[in-house]
Formats: C-alpha cells, sequence, structure tokens
C-alpha cells in the first residue's frame, strides 16, 4: 500500500480534545468547564465560523445556505487538523455527519462524543432561536429524525462516548476527565 493511503487510514491523531454531539448536549458548556480544568484554551466552531464570516450562524443559514456553512465547516475542521498548540474544540452538532469530515474530525485529537436523548435535548431547547434547523412546527420530532440519522456518524468518530442529559454538568466533566486518564492522557 502506498504511504498516502497508510497515512489516511491511520488517523495519526493531533493533540486536541474534540467535544461532539447533538445540539443542547452541553458541548459548550463542557468545553468551557475543561479548559479550566486542563488549562487549555477552549474553542467553539460555530463562534469561529460566526468571526469568519461576519454573522450569526442563523443569518449564515438565511442568506447562504446551509451548504455554504457545511463548507466552511470543513475549512475550519482543517485549520483544527492544522493547528499544532493543545486545545479543546467544540464542533457543530452536524459536523461529523458529513463523510469527508469524519476522517479529518479523527486526525485532529481525542473525541469525546457527548450523548443525550431527544427528549432531553427538547426540553433543554425549548424556547431557543438560535438553532435554524429546529425552527419548525414539530421541534421533537425533527431531533428525533436528525438523532436517528447522526447516531452512526457520531459513534465513528468517537474515542469516548460520555452520557449526559440526565446528568449534573460536574458529573459529566468528572466523567470526561476520568475516561481521558484511562486513555492515557496524563492529567493532574
Ligand atoms: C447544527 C448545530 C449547531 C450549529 C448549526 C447546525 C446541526 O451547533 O452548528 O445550527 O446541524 O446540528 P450546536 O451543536 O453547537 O448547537
Amino acid at each position: 500500500m502506498g504511504d498516502k493511503h497508510k497515512k489516511n487510514r491511520e488517523y495519526k491523531k493531533g493533540p486536541h480534545l474534540i467535544l461532539i454531539g447533538f445540539m443542547g448536549s452541553g458541548k459548550t458548556s463542557i468545553g468551557r468547564g475543561l479548559s479550566y480544568k486542563l488549562q487549555r484554551a477552549f474553542c467553539d466552531t460555530d463562534k469561529m465560523i460566526e468571526a469568519k464570516e461576519g454573522m450569526s450562524v442563523s443569518d449564515i443559514f438565511r442568506t447562504k445556505g446551509e451548504s455554504f456553512f457545511r463548507m466552511t465547516e470543513t475549512e475550519v475542521l482543517r485549520s483544527i487538523r492544522d493547528d499544532s498548540s493543545p486545545k479543546i474544540y467544540s464542533l457543530g452538532g452536524g459536523t461529523p455527519v458529513q463523510l469527508q469530515n469524519q476522517p479529518l474530525i479523527k486526525m485532529c485529537g481525542t473525541v469525546v462524543y457527548l450523548r443525550i436523548t431527544p427528549e432531553a435535548v427538547y426540553e433543554r431547547l425549548k424556547g431557543d432561536t438560535t438553532r435554524p434547523l429546529l425552527q419548525c412546527e414539530d421541534p421533537l420530532g425533527r431531533i428525533k429524525s436528525l438523532m436517528a440519522q447522526r447516531l452512526p456518524a457520531y459513534e465513528r468518530c468517537a474515542d469516548i462516548i460520555v452520557d449526559t442529559g440526565a446528568t449534573e454538568r460536574e458529573d459529566v466533566m468528572q466523567d470526561v476527565i476520568n475516561r481521558l486518564r484511562e486513555s492515557g492522557w496524563n492529567i493532574p
């Protein structure tokens, strides 16, 4: 097998901690908490995209369309892959779905999937207006169908799966830290 193919298959891991999961699974809040505990910078890819485009995610969806947003997500992932200084990154809920993003995500670092039920997402995001995909007649139905479509992608990308939703934020953070230690991370 040529070196190029070998490299792609092995997904040499970068130094980052990558948080993935459905909208409302707590990636941002857990990421901020872990940033303090692990003394690492935290970045949220939605915020990176908003800064790059100079507008909110909702406005990007409205004026430039979802496919433009998805292209920008892939560009941002490439920049994370090329960032050699260890950080914590939280990815948008749809980022792992695009096939070309999956090897990129794995190359960025250790991937933690924050797993949550559709009902818990619904309770957390009731009344939220910042997620364009959930501005519809039946948000719970939309959450259920999107989650069913996305589960295999989340599982494919994950190195570690941690349940969230019914658990306090501190306990979720502790679970993540314990699982990172088990997988060889040196956390004091
Ligand atoms: C999306 C999730 C959002 C944001 C955009 C699309 C998705 O991020 O990227 O609204 O497709 O699930 P969060 O998961 O941080 O809410």
